[in-house]
């Protein structure tokens, strides 16, 4: 089976893709609703589905006529069937299924984080079994190892936020819009990272679980106690950046720590970083400087296979229908569905 169809609806992207064997990925687009849910400061679930409704075929279609292909090219589907927004994911499901049905082909439901991970061997330079994978995203933070193939085992995870999903609250703190994730990296960059040092909760007590909802806290009471002595970061640029910086540091410090400890308990020589805070370029450099001390190697997919796309699902699916794997016209989405 060589040509995969890969839909992904598991948020706010309405994302498919064509992956073809001894190809590639050789068309992906994503439909973003940035736009539709910025001005609530965060994704709003109804209306996520209800755009997902609206992009899904007009996407799918886009994604065949880059790949120059019809329908009728496609032997398989493959979908994310969890974890994600449960409005969101049963559109992309259903129209899976469907397209499955009609064409007599096979389908395969993905788990959003395997895709994530199984990004990184999209690239020319990527990781062999076994390595650690850090999955950072917006509604994620997850270490595993990964032993061979499908073979996942959960190292530690968040307790609280997702580490994007406190870059998306810190920048609503600091007035900076959503998605926060791209305008603090941009803030940052004319800040100090040493401005205030703020805590970095359990990177240091032996465990490979992640907490980030302490950070939030001391960002919002920082900016607080700064108001009550007559300064206000929403206005003073300085500061606002300096705060980002402080933040960002603090919060990139506590993913690349915790990953590389897992790392080297799991005596992992290989370390991979997904997901969408993965495009942060100062977690990618303080992470690369890390594993080189530690003689590792990192591999961090580009940024357009880091953030929500369907690419990364097509590829996972191509691998895993390969392997014999077949999904069943019963297949349900899942909101909390493990991967381990
Ligand atoms: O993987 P993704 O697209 O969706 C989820 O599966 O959640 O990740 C989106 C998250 C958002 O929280 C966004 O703020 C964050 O990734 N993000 C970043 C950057 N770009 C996106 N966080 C930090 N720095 C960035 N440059
Ligand atoms: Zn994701």
């Amino acid at each position: 089976m060589k040509k995969i169809l890969g839909i992904e609806t598991s948020c706010d992207e309405t994302a498919a893709a064509v992956y073809e064997e001894g190809k590639g990925l050789i068309s992906s687009l994503v439909s973003s609703q940035v736009e539709i849910h910025s001005q609530f400061g965060g994704v709003v679930p109804e209306l996520a589905s209800r755009r997902h409704m609206e992009m899904i075929h007009p996407i799918i279609e886009e994604a065949l006529s880059r790949a120059g292909m019809d329908l009728s090219a496609i032997e398989g589907v493959a979908v994310t069937v969890g974890p994600g927004l449960i409005g969101s994911l049963l559109v992309g499901l259903s129209v899976a299924k469907s397209l499955a049905y009609v064409q007599k082909i096979p389908f395969v439901g993905v788990n959003h984080l395997e895709g994530h991970i199984l990004a990184a061997l999209l690239e020319d330079s990527s990781p062999t079994y076994p390595f650690t994978a850090l999955v950072a995203s917006g509604g994620h933070t997850h270490l595993f190892h990964v032993q061979a193939e499908g073979e996942y085992r959960l190292l530690g995870r968040t307790r609280d936020d997702a580490v994007g999903e406190a870059f998306d609250k810190v920048a609503r703190l600091l007035g900076l819009g959503y998605p926060g994730g791209p305008v603090i990296e941009t803030v940052a960059r004319s800040g100090n990272p040493q401005y205030v040092r703020f805590p970095r909760g359990m990177t240091g007590n032996g465990s490979f679980d992640f907490s980030f909802s302490g950070l939030k806290t001391a960002v919002h009471y920082h900016i607080e106690k700064g108001k009550a002595e007559g300064a206000n970061p929403l206005q003073d640029k300085q500061m606002q950046a300096d705060i980002a910086a402080s933040f960002q540091q603090a919060a990139i410090e506590m993913c690349a720590r915790t990953a590389l400890r897992a790392a080297k308990a799991m005596k992992s020589p290989r370390l991979v970083l997904a997901g969408g805070v993965a495009c942060n370029n100062a977690l990618r450099s303080l992470m690369f400087g890390l594993a080189q001390e530690e003689g590792m190697e990192l591999y961090v997919p580009r940024p357009a296979l880091c953030t929500d796309n369907a690419g990364m699902i097509a590829y996972a699916g191509w691998r895993r229908l390969n392997r014999g794997e077949r999904s069943s016209f019963s297949l349900n989405a899942s909101a909390r569905l493990p991967l381990t």
